[in-house]
Order: structure tokens, then sequence, then C-alpha cells
């Protein structure tokens, strides 16, 4: 099988914080690999702007470093390294300031499409959308770009999204949620909305529960600070795992448009019911023989922002009342591991003897690290013996189904990015979005703080605290096995 391309129209793409980490891990080596992969127009070009005072020559080096640190095998593959670096420019701008604005204006003469990426703290969005109006740079059709967190509350994020609509309207934003760009995020949307076979399925008439599961190995170690004032309900919940939230329990869209996609996650959003206290486990890593725990890693002894959080929502709408959705993510757990687990129903009456077991079938949606789908189905055991029942997974990973091609695809950045310059706004959240995720997560954060509540401890390399089990336990259910 071979992937397709298809070229974007000319763009001018600006990265504001170009020699940051975010730009130097993900969005440089990201467009390299597109530029290799034959999607750039010849005359397309990426600004870095930033603090810091450098020439472009020297911004080049820091790229091809950053290329060869961070895309590890690709540039072997890719001879055309210099083609790339000829793409970039650097100008020092100062965000608060005037400095650089001119420069970088006059850089920006030579291609239709304008986009500007805002990979910077979102204390200077602001300040970088009011320069970007007042210079002239923000005509109607320019794009901005901006990374997560959108706020840390639902006052916060109203307050920024009311500046950010002072100098660009709403189809302008897009604001990136990564997990959007994963490639199995979107598959889920054509495994649903492509087959006849699981849509009349998927209710809570022949769905038991859900589950979604985001396990990381990493610690917070590093960025200890900026985590400890957020916690992983900010971190991950409220956007990740809400975002998957919606695609998998969201009515079909009537087109596969941005508006029309967005609508309706934004009604699962609002259909969420509060989360009651008893349904929720946090916890935080301890120290593991020279490991620091998670407090050591945050600096805070005292510290009572969680790194794990398990959880049991409801939607109340006619499609799931009834059916619990247990979301549950973590640092330092087992495995890296990412997926999504659709546990049907047993069947409403066994025709076989008691002993030969009652059954379900799952869907496992397996985002990360390998992509793919696996549904469990019940069989007979092979061999005499009677009717013996067992389960069996049909396994289908997508690089087995369609080849090594199937491993090769963009990186949820490269797609992201894409997508900004052809002005498919699909797979970005809406303002109303955020706020609704805001608006759910606040009174549970609210919660817990004036319970003055102390997460559980988890031994590292673990699946979490033992209440994170006795949540699923106390339903009779049980998490899946967390592994990669
Ligand atoms: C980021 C979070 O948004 O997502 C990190 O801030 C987390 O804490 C990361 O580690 C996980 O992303 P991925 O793509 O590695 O699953």
């Amino acid at each position: 099988m071979v992937s397709r391309v298809i070229p974007v129209d000319p763009f001018d793409l600006v990265i504001f914080g170009g020699t940051g980490d975010l730009a130097r891990r993900k969005i440089l080596p990201g467009l390299f690999r597109r530029h290799c992969a034959g999607q750039m127009p010849e005359t397309a070009q990426v600004i870095g702007a930033a603090r810091s005072d450098m020439d472009s020559a020297a911004y080049r080096q820091m790229v091809r470093d950053a290329i060869h640190e961070f895309d590890g095998e690709r540039p072997d593959d890719c001879p055309d390294l210099a083609g790339f670096l000829e793409r970039l420019h650097y100008v020092a701008v100062d965000a608060q300031g005037e400095g650089g604005w001119q420069e970088l204006k006059d850089l920006l003469r030579k291609n239709t499409v304008k986009a500007f990426y805002f990979s910077v703290a979102p204390s200077l969005f602001g300040d970088i959308a009011e320069r970007l109006k007042n210079k002239g740079l923000a005509r109607r059709d320019a794009r901005i770009v901006l990374e997560k967190p959108f706020g840390r509350d639902l006052d916060s994020a109203k307050a920024l999204n009311k500046t950010l609509a002072t100098y660009f309207h709403e189809d302008q934003i897009y604001r990136i949620d990564h997990y959007l760009g994963k490639e199995t995020v979107q598959n889920l949307m054509a495994v649903r909305f492509g087959n006849m076979l699981f849509e009349p399925l998927w209710n809570s008439q022949y769905v038991d529960h859900i589950q979604i599961t985001v396990a990381e190995t990493v610690g917070v170690g590093g960025r200890g600070g900026y985590y400890d004032k957020s916690g992983a309900m900010r971190d991950m919940v409220q956007n990740h795992l809400m975002q998957l939230l919606c695609l998998i329990a969201m009515e079909p869209p009537s087109r596969f448009e941005p508006d029309a996609v967005r609508d309706e996650k934004l009604k699962v959003i609002r259909a969420l019911e509060p989360v009651q206290t008893q349904d929720i486990v946090r916890g935080q890593y301890a120290a593991d023989g020279d490991q620091p725990s998670y407090r050591d890693d945050a600096e805070d002894p005292r510290s009572t922002t969680e790194c794990f959080v398990a959880m049991k929502c409801h939607i109340s709408n006619w499609r799931w009342a009834g059916t619990p959705f247990y979301l549950r993510t973590g640092k330092r757990l087992k495995e890296r591991t990412s997926e999504i687990a659709v546990v049907f129903k047993e069947t409403p009456h066994s025709i076989f003897d008691a002993d030969a077991g009652r059954h379900r079938n799952i869907l496992i949606i397996h985002l990360q690290p390998k992509e793919g789908m696996e549904l469990g189905v019940t069989i007979k055991e092979p061999g005499p013996g009677g009717m013996r029942l067992v389960d069996v997974p049909l396994d289908m990973s997508f690089s087995d189904a369609l080849g090594p091609d199937a491993e090769d695809v963009p990186d949820a950045y490269e797609r992201l990015i894409m997508d900004v310059i052809r002005g498919n706004q699909t797979l970005f959240m809406r303002g109303d979005e955020v706020e609704a995720a805001w608006a759910w997560t606040d009174p549970i954060i609210e919660g817990w703080e004036e319970r003055g509540e102390v997460p559980k401890l988890y031994d590292a390399g673990s699946t979490g605290p033992e209440d994170a089990l006795m949540l699923m336990h106390r339903d009779g259910r049980k998490w899946r096995e967390i592994r990669s």
C-alpha cells in the first residue's frame, strides 16, 4: 500500500517560541518529515521567532541538531535536510515590545497562507495576538495555532477566549489537542461511522461499560514545577481523555466537517453528569529505590497534586443512560499504553450449561504504542469434551493489515500542522468545547480541594492505587491489564 500525499497550498508558518522545547522536539522535526514526504510546496517557508538574538544561519544549525537529536532514524531516509533548512528563517521578536515585528513583516510577503504557531507560555498569547493585529499581520485569512493549557479553570479559559476573540475570529483559531492528531483516534470515527457493524450496538442496551486508559511510564521529573500546579486532571483528563470520551460517545455528525463534528462533541461534554466523590481516586507514585517519589519530583514534600486519577463518569442522554465510563490516567505506571475498551453485555440468556461460563465481547481500540483494534469473540474451545466456551481475539494491528506503510503514519503534530495549512478545523478544539470541559472539571477539582484530600500513594511500575481497582470491583467489573 502506498500512502498518498496531498500537497498543501504555499504557506508561511511563523513559530513563536521557535527555539523552545516543543518546537525542537515536535514541530520542526514534524515539518521536516512533511518536507521529506513531498508535501511542502516549493515556496513554503518556516520562520522561527523568539527572544534570543541569533541569525538564520545559527537557527538552521539549531534545527539541524534538533532533528538529529529528536528524529533518530528518519534523517537518513530523507537526504534532503539541506533543502528543508533552506526554508527556515529566524527573527528575534519581542512578544511584549516592538522589537523585530517589522523584520517579521518583511519576511512574510511570499505565500498566501499565513499561520502563526504560539508555542509559548499562555501568558503571552494575548500580547502576541494583539501585536499581530496591530502590525497588520492578522489578515482575515490568517490562522493562529495554540497549545494547551487553555486556562486552568472556566474563568481563565473564558478570559483567554475573550482576549483571542478581540483580534481573531473563531474560524482562525486552532487549539491543539495532540491526541486528536493520533492516527487511531481518527480511526475511531472511521470505525464507528464507516461500518454498519458497530453502530446499532453502540448504546447502553448492549454496552456494559467503557474503559479509557492512558498510562505512562515516565514520571514528572524535569517538569515537576509546571506539573505540580496542574495535576493529572488538568493536564490529561480535561483535554485528552475528554476528547477520547467525546469521540467514543458522540452521535454521528451529519457530515465529517469541523462544526458538525464539534457540535456533537460539545453535546457529550454538556451531558456529562457531575462526578460523585466516591467515584474518583487520585494518586501519587511513591519512591522506588533511588527513583524519586512524585513529591520529590515536584520538589514539594507536602504536594497534594495528583499524577494519577481514575474515575467513573455518566453521560445523561438517551444513548448512554446507565452505561458507566471509567477513565484512568497516570504517570510511572507499569507500561506505556493508551487504549479504549468497549465492553459489551453478556447475552441475555445462555443456551449452554453453566460450566460453559458467561462471556462478553470486548472491542479494544489500541492508540499507542501499537495502533490497531482487537475484537474479543466467544467460540467453542476446540477438541472433544463438550461445549466449553473460550474468548479469542480477532486481532487487527494496522501494520499487519495494511503493510509497513501503516507504521509510517505522520505523527500527531505533523498531521495537525498540515490541517492548519489546509484550513481544516475538524481536529481542533473550539472555544465553547474547552469552556464546557472546564465547566465539568472545575467542581471536581474544587470538591477535593475543599475536602483537603491527599492523593493515595502507589508503587512506581504498578497499575495505580488499590482504590482504583476497588472503583471497578465494587461494581462487579475489572480494569483491563495495563500492557503494551
Ligand atoms: C501532554 C501532557 O499533553 O501529553 C503530558 O502535558 C503527557 O504530561 C503527554 O505526558 C502524553 O502524550 P503522549 O502523546 O505521549 O501520550
